[in-house]
């Protein structure tokens, strides 16, 4: 079954009043809702904010519901200069820009021991992504990138320039990575979606909350059309 997975409730509330013959299950603090969107299986939740919420909730998806793909979908902080708000990246990779063991050799983001940086996203579903993305007239650009999470919600425009000189990354939320390595050590496609809500800079204290609604849907309806293909 696929999994379609938001970390806030602003962030999958269009699929789950789109849903039919929903059935509810509760596990950590999480609410699982499996049923039907335009006549598809799914089971959708959103898993809290952050990279432990979002571990959490990919493990209890592979072992109690057996998932055997993941579409995560929400909003983000864009960091590449092409990137306007509302525009949509679809992940080749992820990257958790906190992890850092720099003291003991490993680069900055590396997982120690696993000695593992970049978690990819699977290429079937990225390339299903943006090909759906033509098939919606008027949707905002949409780029193929590198997606960079972190228990930390970014808010500074020299922080923000860092940390995408230093990763290479497209765009920052909180999640990301943490759902790929959950998928990588368990062998489960997966790929982010992310729509952005804000430029991550001094303004986007005050742009998330105006564009976040607006954002979510985008990246909603991007996932939608993926859902009609898949
Ligand atoms: N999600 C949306 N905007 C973000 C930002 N600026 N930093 C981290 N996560 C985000």
């Amino acid at each position: 079954m696929l999994a379609v997975m938001g970390a806030m409730e602003e962030e999958i509330a269009l699929f789950r009043e789109a849903m039919d013959d929903v059935k509810k299950n509760q596990k950590a603090g999480l609410t699982f809702y499996q049923g039907k969107i335009d006549g598809k299986k799914i089971i959708l939740v959103h898993c809290g904010i952050g990279k432990v919420n979002a571990a959490i909730c990919t493990q209890i998806l592979i072992d109690d519901y057996g998932v055997d793909n993941i579409i995560f979908t929400g909003v983000a902080g864009a960091l590449a200069a092409s990137l306007d708000v509302l525009d949509v990246v679809v992940s080749t990779d992820c990257i958790q820009h906190d992890l850092n063991v720099h003291a003991f050799g490993y680069e900055p983001g590396t997982v120690p021991r696993l000695n593992k940086k970049e978690f990819a996203a699977d290429d079937a579903l990225v390339q299903l992504a943006l090909e759906s993305g033509k098939n919606i007239e008027g949707f905002p650009q949409i780029i193929q990138g590198r997606i960079l999470s972190g228990d930390e919600f970014i808010a500074d425009k020299d922080r923000a320039l860092n940390l995408a000189d230093e990763f290479n990354g497209h765009c920052v939320e909180m999640e990301g990575a943490a759902v790929a390595q959950a998928c990588y050590l368990n062998n489960i496609p997966f790929v982010i979606i992310r729509a952005m809500s804000d430029k991550a800079d001094g303004t986007a204290d005050v742009d998330f909350p105006k564009f976040v609604q607006k954002a979510a849907n985008n990246s909603l309806a991007l996932v939608r059309e993926m859902l009609k293909n898949l």
